[in-house]
């Protein structure tokens, strides 16, 4: 499986100073890579839809590689996302396939950082700019990831900079995008965000099963759940039994924000804000109610060299 897919948007590359350099530098650094020139593999800009779908199906982490054109993506890449981030893949009823993936945007900018200011020429922040794209990473599930880009990356000679100073720019654009891709793809809090991801969507399904959860609770976990305090694996069977007779199964968790702080060596304290939208059992004290309702979740966790999370404190508090 590609881990990294990045989806090269210069609609020339071979023209390229700045994009190529970035492109080449990820191409030794990056294990498990995709790049997918555009520009070489749809000259005539009839894009396969199918084939770039399917690359994006196997990637873990997305990057869209590209110089700035007018303040957005080149017409490539625009129609790139135009057509492959289509209705039930994207967005829509059965659109979830892109859900949960990390997306970088890592672009090149010709003009100066000062241009991108209320009294520069340029007005607008590059962040401002580029909220279109942040939204079409919200719509679509992607994790957006702070993008990394670069100023005073064109080159025209005699006019604009210097070639040297262009190319050392860009190695050290690759150098910064190479880090957030290692960081998104070993870091602690990366395995922790994917086991939160992991642990609500079988939430959703509420098993009759509980073994999946307490494989990642200590022996003497704490629970603090509004219904009370629940110790050990027993506790939360106890727990568990009595959601399963109050939610119906495929109930959704929406997690509105995970944030991850490290508080011992191997020791992670998760702050979560869940949403829980469920459809409740006549029987049971909700008497068939529809809830929504947010929540605040604290777990106490460790996770071991093997990557595998154990929760020693789960507390969840409703908002
Ligand atoms: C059609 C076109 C539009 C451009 N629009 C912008 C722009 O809106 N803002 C900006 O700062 N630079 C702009 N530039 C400069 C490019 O961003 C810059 O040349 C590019 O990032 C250099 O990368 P490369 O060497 O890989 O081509 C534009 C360049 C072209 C050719």
């Amino acid at each position: 499986m590609s881990q990294v897919v990045v989806i090269s948007g210069h609609p020339n590359s071979q023209g390229s100073n700045a994009n190529q350099v970035i492109l080449n530098a990820l191409n030794q650094a990056i294990s498990n890579l995709d790049i997918r020139y555009l520009d070489k593999l749809y000259a005539d800009y009839q894009i396969d839809i199918k084939s770039e779908q399917d690359a994006l199906i196997d990637a873990d982490i997305i990057v869209l590689q590209f110089p700035f054109y007018w303040y957005s993506v080149p017409a490539l890449l625009k129609k790139w996302v135009d057509e492959v981030f289509a209705y039930d893949f994207a967005f829509g009823a059965n659109g979830d396939k892109l859900k949960g993936k990390d997306l970088i945007l890592s672009f090149t900018v010709g003009g100066p950082e000062e241009s991108y200011d209320p009294l520069g020429y340029n007005h607008f922040s590059i962040e401002q700019l580029i909220y279109p794209l942040k939204q079409t990473a919200y719509l679509t599930g992607l994790n957006f990831n702070r993008p990394i880009y670069t100023h005073r990356m064109v080159y025209i000679e005699g006019v604009y900079n210097k070639l040297e100073d262009v190319k050392n720019r860009a190695a050290s654009h690759a150098q910064r995008l190479i880090e957030l891709i290692d960081e998104l793809k070993n870091t602690p809090e990366a395995t922790i965000k994917k086991f939160v991801k992991h642990w609500f969507e079988n939430f959703d399904l509420l098993p009759s099963d509980s073994a999946f959860f307490t494989k990642y609770l200590s022996g003497d976990v704490t629970l603090s759940m509004p219904e009370g305090v629940f110790t050990g694996h027993s506790g939360f069977r106890d727990w568990y039994k009595g959601a399963r007779e109050t939610f119906k199964p495929n109930c959704e968790h929406v997690v509105e924000q995970v944030t991850v702080n490290k508080n011992g060596e191997d020791s992670y304290l998760v702050e979560l804000r869940v949403r829980l939208i469920a459809d409740t059992f006549a029987d049971s004290k909700l008497k068939g109610e529809k809830i929504n309702l947010l929540v605040n979740e604290l777990w106490q966790l460790k996770v071991r060299e093997n990557k595998e999370v154990e929760i020693s404190q789960y507390s969840v508090e409703v908002l």
